[in-house]
């Protein structure tokens, strides 16, 4: 598909029963190559916690953390919609503060923001703002302590997960994440909401999906249930890397042809 992604877009392609491609980015590099791919979304999430900044959650991510990573993504991105992520701690104390955060982040190059949890408040502030905001329900990863670990969602609190779907798509969301949740709950939810749902774990019923790139290319340590591997780099690089390594022992390289 041609043309720029724009929030109405993104809403029409759910009307019109074309699938949302969402992926996570968190420098210029790996955005121009979600881009260039076709992704229609692309989220500066604080799962850069995890992936890039070596902590265990994502609770430590801060907001220059964000500001930082959407300003490189901004530089690689063509079509792709950018959606920033609101780090913990800067939107639950109140609407004043989370407008504030979320301008920073817009001044910076995002086209909207993405929060998560039951903050139908907040989300009605924000688009009165005129902040477009992605909602995020489920295994919301910034709960972890709430929830005593990487828990599923929706098995047994299927009707507040619902619940709190139907609120944030009544304060106006543009699109939802819904993470870790059982299928047919998702499914609910994608036939309750009149906004586009965008699965994680959460099955093929929902209007599109979203990954973390990093699971997508193979670079995790770890494999998930919820993702699948597309290729195998990590194992490439390691190959590559010391590759390299012996090659410059081995003074295999560099030769003549490497000398300026
Ligand atoms: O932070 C993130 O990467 C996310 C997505 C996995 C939805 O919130």
């Amino acid at each position: 598909m041609s043309g720029k992604v724009t929030v109405p877009r993104i809403r029409a392609m759910r009307a019109q029963g074309e699938r949302i491609v969402c992926i996570t980015a968190y420098d210029a590099l790996f955005g121009r190559l979600a881009d260039e791919a076709g992704a229609d979304l692309v989220l500066v999430g604080d799962s850069v916690g995890n992936t890039l900044l070596g902590y265990e959650n994502t609770l430590p991510v801060t907001l220059d953390d964000i500001v930082r990573h959407t300003r490189a993504v901004r530089a690689g991105l063509g079509r792709a919609l950018l959606v920033a992520d609101m780090p913990f701690g800067s939107y639950e104390s109140g609407t004043e503060d989370a407008i504030r955060h979320a301008v920073l982040l817009i001044k910076n190059g995002a086209e909207a923001v993405k929060l998560e949890g039951n903050h139908p408040d907040t989300v009605a502030a924000l688009v009165a703002a005129g902040i477009p905001v992605m909602g995020h329900v489920g295994m919301t990863p910034q709960h972890v302590h709430r929830f005593g670990g990487f828990r599923i969602q929706g098995r047994d609190n299927a009707e507040e997960v619902l619940q709190a779907a139907c609120r944030l798509d009544e304060a106006g969301c543009f699109a939802m994440v819904l993470e870790l949740i059982p299928g047919d709950l998702a499914a609910r939810i994608t036939q309750s909401v009149q906004c586009p749902t965008i699965g994680i774990g959460a099955g093929p019923a929902c209007s599109g999906e979203i990954q973390v790139i990093y699971d997508v290319l193979g670079f995790s340590e770890k494999t998930y249930k919820h993702a699948r591997a597309f290729a195998s780099l990590r194992h490439q690089s390691a190959d590559a890397l010391s590759a390299y390594v012996a090659s410059v022992r081995k003074r295999e390289f560099p030769t003549e042809e490497n000398t300026v």
